[in-house]
């Protein structure tokens, strides 16, 4: 067998469509799938800009941030679009390690948890059936999340009938299975579904072009991340169902911890040693720490400890570099200047001539210093 067709049509006024496909196979066996398809509204456009450097926030700057609204329909931010519209947050965030997901690794896998449901949900074919205030083919996912608890026994039942589909639980009609999507990923979005209702608990009520001062805990070691989000709900077309957008934003405390945050060589080897956590890169090897940006970036200080004397070379964009390490057999944090760049570029750090070989704790990027800042920001 192994037969495949595929039919297309386009839908030329906006408007809510039941379609029915029938299927006959050679053996004259038929089977009718319908579905409701939504035609009309174009998803709004959500983006936030970071002016400076896009990467890092530094505790004693102003960080400035505009959230700019499209939408085919409504119109722009602040002609068509009110700004009361527009959620717009920024939340501290400990624990959870987003350094991949800045860095330019970023695939569903590492956005954070809700952003991460609701991006696979609209990457889904959910919305045809879906909606989050109003029932199409299946239940609203407010009426969802008021019927179930939002434990992680739930989460998982409930992932399991996205993939499996089935009926029962609210009527007449059956969802279709997805058997394409990863128990991971039907619990990302069950998770964003449970959590329609709640209301966020992050900073809101900011200004959606502002200037923000990031703080951190003296008492805690562990830094937040910042992360700006932004979501926009569109008015809909007619009959046609509101789409959400949203965009996200993660800042990073300039001190990035080599064994968490880097690629490294598979099997490097990790040691507790004093206050930190070293890896060993021998020679030869690099760290990479993806796209980093360096606008604003002055100076790198590397916390290290080596047993021999080695030579490291870094590259940064353009920009290449050579550290000589002496081993004095102490920690020891060397400090190195850039070069004044703009944007994002790939870092990587790689061990030369070293006899042995070099441990690494953490990377610190320091910036221009306040004085040369302000005159920037104006
Ligand atoms: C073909 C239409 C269709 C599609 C596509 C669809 N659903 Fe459903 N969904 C339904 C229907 C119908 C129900 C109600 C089933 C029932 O009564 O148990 C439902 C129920 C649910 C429920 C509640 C299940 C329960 O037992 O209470 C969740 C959660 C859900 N859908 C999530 C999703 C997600 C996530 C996607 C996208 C991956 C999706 N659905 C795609 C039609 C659909």
């Amino acid at each position: 067998m192994g037969t495949s067709a595929s039919a297309s049509h386009t839908f030329n006024f906006p408007g809510v469509y039941e379609v029915s496909l029938s299927v006959t196979d050679e053996q004259g066996l038929s089977e009718l799938t319908q579905t409701s398809i939504q035609v009309g509204n174009a998803p709004p456009e959500v983006a936030i800009t970071i002016e400076g450097n896009t990467s890092f926030y530094w505790e004693d700057t102003p960080l400035r941030y505009i959230v700019d609204v499209n939408d085919k329909e409504d119109g722009q931010l602040y002609e068509g679009i009110k700004a009361e519209r527009v959620q717009f947050q920024i939340e501290p965030i400990y624990g959870q390690d987003l350094m991949q997901a800045q860095m330019g690794h970023q695939t569903a896998d590492n956005l954070s948890g809700l952003a991460r449901g609701e991006q696979l949900i609209s990457a889904s074919d959910c919305k045809n059936c879906h909606a989050i205030n109003k029932q199409i083919n299946g239940p609203s996912y407010m009426d969802i999340a008021q019927r179930y608890k939002d434990d992680s026994q739930t989460v998982k039942i409930l992932a399991n009938k996205v993939i499996q589909g089935g009926g029962g639980n609210w009527g007449e009609k059956a969802m279709a299975a997805h058997p394409q999507l990863t128990e991971k990923e039907a619990e990302a979005m069950i998770t964003y579904i449970l959590s329609v209702n709640d209301a966020p608990t992050a900073i809101e009520g900011l200004p959606l072009d502002g200037i923000y001062w990031a703080k951190t805990d003296p008492q805690k070691k562990r830094k937040p991340q910042y992360v700006l989000s932004a979501r926009f709900t569109d008015s809909g077309n007619g009959p046609i169902e509101s789409i959400s957008s949203s965009a996200q934003h993660i800042l990073l405390y300039p001190q990035v911890e080599v064994d968490r945050s880097a690629n490294l060589p598979e099997k490097a080897r990790k040691e507790n040693r004093e206050d930190g956590r070293f890896v060993l890169l021998e020679e030869g090897q690099e760290m990479d720490l993806g796209a980093v940006d360096a606008t604003m970036v002055q100076e790198l200080k590397i916390r290290l400890w080596s047993e021999t004397s080695a030579k490291l070379s870094l590259e940064w964009g353009e920009m290449q570099k050579e550290i000589a390490v002496e081993s004095n057999d102490v920690i020891q944090e060397l400090s190195l200047a850039i070069d004044p760049m703009e944007g994002k570029m790939p870092l990587t750090i790689k061990v030369q001539d070293a006899a042995s070989s070099v441990w690494f704790d953490w990377i610190r990027f320091e910036k221009q210093n306040s004085s040369l800042l302000s005159q920037n920001i104006r």
